[in-house]
């Protein structure tokens, strides 16, 4: 590893460990457990007039307000369970402006408790009836290279740009969407650009088709696992080497841990398994990450999330070694609401570094379930 990327390490470590000790975490610690009897007494008195007795929104009539397109209907496991305690917390503690949500959502931090509000909000979740839907809480922050467990409903667009060799680039545009409970689909669109001998050269990579399912989800354990099946189309341009220049079928397992400190572990397990293997070999990828998100103090208004990737991949020929790959990065939301985010990070080859370049990898990625683009950016 080069002196720069070992700088940046040791400073992604200490950033994290300072940040860790002053700001308190919360996704899955409570000082005592909620208690959603205590809950419903709370919610009948304060949240009713608006949110209604079953949870899914007061009749417009007996309300002066217009609701908001995202006002949430709580019956609707769909509507909710992709949502974090945390966030709701904050919208009720600081009330719906502070995250870029209707100013109609009043704020209660000075009126109730935090064990009051989380009382109440476990009162509502029981709006939701059907416990198999994974909850939000388990969808980690998306790593650069290493694919998450949790399902999705985003749009990533991310880009890996050559630092060192010859000049290059690839940006992937990648469409993510949820459908039942536990699935997802997946395209991923590649386009290439490359100085080849002095001349640059662009064009399609092979576009990913890919299914995903959720096989386990469990809050308590804070563990996730899913699998998934993909395609990769040989729509790439192989003369420019663009692409394996033949239809490829990748499975992974997926496996996230998050700890109550709002440390996690993400890993990755697959195969490429290319149909005509003359021209490109099989190969096994690992990959993990591991990161910190900080996002307790609501005055730091972001959510910041260091991670480190190990990234490992090893072609199934005879004396094929394994490339080995470490990639530093942060992600930090960017929009009030915490749709929007960014992601940047530097990946180095670590061994069997001949001909593999130094690259900057970045990503914005846009959560579209929780509001279009461009709502929810001001407070
Ligand atoms: C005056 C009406 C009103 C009252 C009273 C009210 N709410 Fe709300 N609440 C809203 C509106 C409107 C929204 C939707 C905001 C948006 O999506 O822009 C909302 C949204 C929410 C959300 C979802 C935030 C999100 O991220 O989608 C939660 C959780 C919530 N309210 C909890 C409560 C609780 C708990 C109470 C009672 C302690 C309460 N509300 C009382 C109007 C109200």
């Amino acid at each position: 590893m080069s002196a720069g990327a070992r700088t940046f390490l040791v400073c992604l470590a200490v950033v994290a460990s300072a940040c860790t000790s002053v700001l308190l975490s919360q996704t899955l610690k409570y000082s005592k457990p909620p208690d959603a009897k205590n809950g419903e007494g709370l919610y009948k008195n304060g949240c009713i007039a608006c949110h209604g007795i079953k949870g899914n929104g007061a009749p417009q009539t007996s309300t002066e307000f217009q609701w908001p397109d995202t006002f949430p209907d709580f019956t609707r496991c769909d509507q909710t369970t992709a949502e974090t305690n945390v966030a709701y917390k904050d919208v009720v503690v600081h009330g719906g402006r502070s995250r870029g949500l209707s100013e109609i959502m009043p704020a209660f931090g000075e009126l109730l408790t935090s064990e009051r509000i989380d009382d109440v909000l476990a009162y509502m979740r029981g709006f939701c009836a059907d416990k198999r839907w994974p909850r939000g809480e388990l969808n980690l922050p998306r790593a650069l290279v290493t694919e998450k467990a949790y399902p999705e409903d985003e749009v990533v667009i991310s880009t890996a740009m050559n630092v060192t060799g010859a000049p290059g680039f690839t940006i992937d545009v990648i469409h993510e969407q949820r459908f039942g409970i536990n699935n997802q689909i997946e395209i991923d669109v590649p386009i290439n650009a490359q100085d080849q001998n002095h001349a640059w050269n662009s064009g399609l990579g092979d576009i990913t088709f890919a299914v995903k399912r959720v096989m386990f989800a469990n809050l308590r354990k804070g563990s996730i696992l899913s699998l998934q099946g993909g395609v990769l189309a040989p729509t790439g341009n192989s003369k420019h080497g663009f692409g394996n220049g033949t239809t490829t079928f990748e499975p992974f397992a997926a496996f996230d841990q998050l700890f109550p400190t709002n440390t996690f572990l993400q890993f990755q397990l697959g195969a490429d398994l290319p149909h005509r293997t003359d021209i490109t070999p099989q190969s096994l990828f690992w990959r993990a990450a591991v990161g910190q998100t900080l996002a307790g103090d609501h005055r730091l208004g972001r959510m910041w999330s260091p991670m480190v990737e190990f990234l490992a991949e090893r072609n199934l020929k005879d004396g094929a070694k394994i490339n080995w790959d470490v990639l530093p990065e942060l992600q930090v939301t960017i929009s009030a609401r915490q749709h929007v985010r960014f992601d940047l990070g530097v990946r180095t080859p670590v061994t069997n570094t001949a001909g593999r370049d130094k690259q900057l990898v970045f990503y914005l990625l846009w959560d579209w379930a929780d509001g279009k683009l461009w709502e929810g950016w001001k407070k």
